[in-house]
């Protein structure tokens, strides 16, 4: 991968109700919104919207970080700790190695806003040379955990080989320490 190559970054709805049609998902178009609207390069969403099933999430990882190419995956939902949430079992699954502060991060800030915060098990990882990153199902949660931790997410790529994200700075800030 070149620092010029346009970022593929995988959007993942995981929802039983959404992956049937019983309602329209707002997740994974929000998140595709927040995308355009921060990232000032050029990146090519690659949407995904799936049932809450853990081996078809797994392959859906797999599939978009190692078959699509993408350098950034985010989900949104499977998340809390119903019987069939099981997001982060499966980016576990897929990572070789996890990237704690960012679920760390997210619910601090998500505390501050909503108490039902700390029900979120959300997490990250590395999957080959992507970053997954969970986010709850909620779509308002989307804004709110990415702007917390987006700074830190150029800067995780760039080590990972992966395209050179820039992003508006009046918006989000990212931090690139100085070679
Ligand atoms: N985090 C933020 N920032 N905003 C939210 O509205 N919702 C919470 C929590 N984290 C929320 C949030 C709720 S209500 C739940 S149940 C958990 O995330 C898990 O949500 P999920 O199972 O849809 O992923």
């Amino acid at each position: 991968m070149t620092g010029t190559s346009i970022a593929r970054i995988g959007i993942v709805t995981v929802s039983d109700r959404a992956s049937r049609g019983e309602y329209e998902d707002r997740g994974g178009p929000a998140i595709r919104e927040y995308l355009a609207d921060i990232l000032t390069s050029p990146f090519e969403p690659v949407a995904r919207v799936i049932a809450d099933e853990q081996t078809l999430i797994e392959q859906t990882l797999r599939e978009l970080c190692e078959t699509a190419g993408c350098c950034l995956v985010i989900t949104t939902g499977g998340t809390g700790p119903a019987l069939r949430d099981v997001t982060p079992e499966a980016t576990e699954a897929v990572c070789q190695k996890m990237m704690p502060g960012f679920g760390e991060l997210m619910r601090k800030v998500s505390l501050e806003k909503v108490a039902t915060a700390i029900l979120s098990r959300q997490t990250a990882g590395i999957c080959g040379r992507a970053l997954i990153v969970n986010l709850p199902g909620q779509p308002k949660a989307i804004r709110e955990c990415l702007d917390a931790v987006f700074p830190a997410i150029p800067y995780c790529i760039d080590l990972l080989d992966g395209p050179f994200l820039t992003t508006d700075e009046m918006k989000i800030k990212a931090f690139r320490p100085k070679k």
